[in-house]
């Protein structure tokens, strides 16, 4: 028996929060070897075995532009597994934390979205999420539905450490400038993920009041190419000249949403936390960054 599941053992969010819970006692991390989630009809078997206490999933087919080709694996992990996760939430009474996304959202508007503002993903990558969240409300199980978008961090893949590889190549990149969003850090998430597990735990649970869906990224918004500029300011990178260019010169088999930014109001109203402001998490992202080169150097 496991009281804390964390499902995905490899993933950004996995891992800063398998960093946050290390203190916490009976936390287990499931990685697929354990549960696969595109093996959907043998995950509520492997809950089972597991008796996990409260299930917290960072873990989905998180591919975006191969999702296009891929559906059929994008709609497994990320809404059938999802409804057979949600399935054991609910017959064992059981909270459950998972993450969902900004590409829920076409990307037309010029004001941030809200929790109750009309759905309409791009791609498959966003159907697949959206169908998830679905699955999840539809089960009736006790559950908080984090909505986050442009995570960065310093493990795995992304635009963060990109922008740094691409760094040591060149002096110049073009980088978009017509999508705006809130990047948010992977260490943001997963400490306020840990407030919320922390008031689960203490409340024995969740309220049927907090339940539901939350738009959970960092505060302030930004386009790709000033997020670049930042990235190379904070890590004192002097030699990179970045170009803004328009979505149009820079295609992808998936379309991105236009605008992305997320409304985390109801978060501070409901739960009275909130993820910094992007600025100053990507500061604490650029500190994590030295301290890790500094190991290597030592
Ligand atoms: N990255 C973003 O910009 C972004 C934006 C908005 C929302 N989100 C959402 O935020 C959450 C966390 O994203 P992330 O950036 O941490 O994702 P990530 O780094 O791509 O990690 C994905 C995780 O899912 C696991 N996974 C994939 N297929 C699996 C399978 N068949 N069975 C079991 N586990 C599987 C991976 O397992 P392994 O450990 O084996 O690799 C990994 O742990 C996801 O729900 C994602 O949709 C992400």
């Amino acid at each position: 028996m496991s009281d804390i599941l964390i499902i995905g053992q490899h993933g950004q969010v996995s891992t800063y929060l398998q960093r946050e819970m290390i203190a916490l006692d009976n936390v287990k991390v499931a990685g697929r070897d354990e549960i696969d989630l595109s093996q959907v009809d043998l995950v509520y078997s492997a809950l089972e075995a597991i008796e996990p206490k409260l299930i917290i999933n960072p873990a989905a087919y998180t591919a975006v532009d191969a999702a296009e080709q891929e559906r059929e694996q994008a709609f497994a992990i990320n809404s059938l597994a999802v409804g057979e996760i949600a399935r054991y939430a609910k017959d064992y009474d059981v909270p459950l934390i998972h993450f969902s996304t900004d590409y829920v959202f076409t990307g037309d508007s010029d004001v941030p979205y809200s929790e109750n503002s009309s759905v309409g993903p791009n791609g498959v990558y966003g159907q697949s999420k959206l169908e998830g969240e679905k699955a999840i409300l539809d089960s009736g199980a006790s559950a908080l539905i984090l909505r986050t978008a442009w995570v960065y961090s310093n493990h795995g893949n992304n635009f963060y450490k990109t922008m740094l590889r691409l760094s040591e190549q060149r002096t110049e990149l073009n980088v978009v400038n017509d999508q705006i969003g809130a990047p948010t850090y992977a260490g943001s998430i997963a400490a306020v993920t840990k407030q919320l597990v922390d008031l689960i735990l203490e409340q024995g649970g969740l309220k049927p009041e907090q339940v539901g869906v939350y738009h959970f990224t960092c505060q302030g918004q930004t386009s790709w190419a000033e997020f670049a500029r930042a990235i190379f300011v904070e890590n004192e990178i002097t030699e990179m000249a970045v170009h803004g260019i328009p979505t149009s010169e820079y295609p992808t088999p998936a379309q991105r949403p236009a605008f992305s930014v997320l409304n985390t109001e109801k978060l501070l109203d409901v739960f009275d936390v909130s993820l910094p402001h992007w600025g100053t998490a990507l500061s604490q992202c650029v500190a994590e960054t030295r301290s890790v080169i500094d190991e290597r150097l030592r």
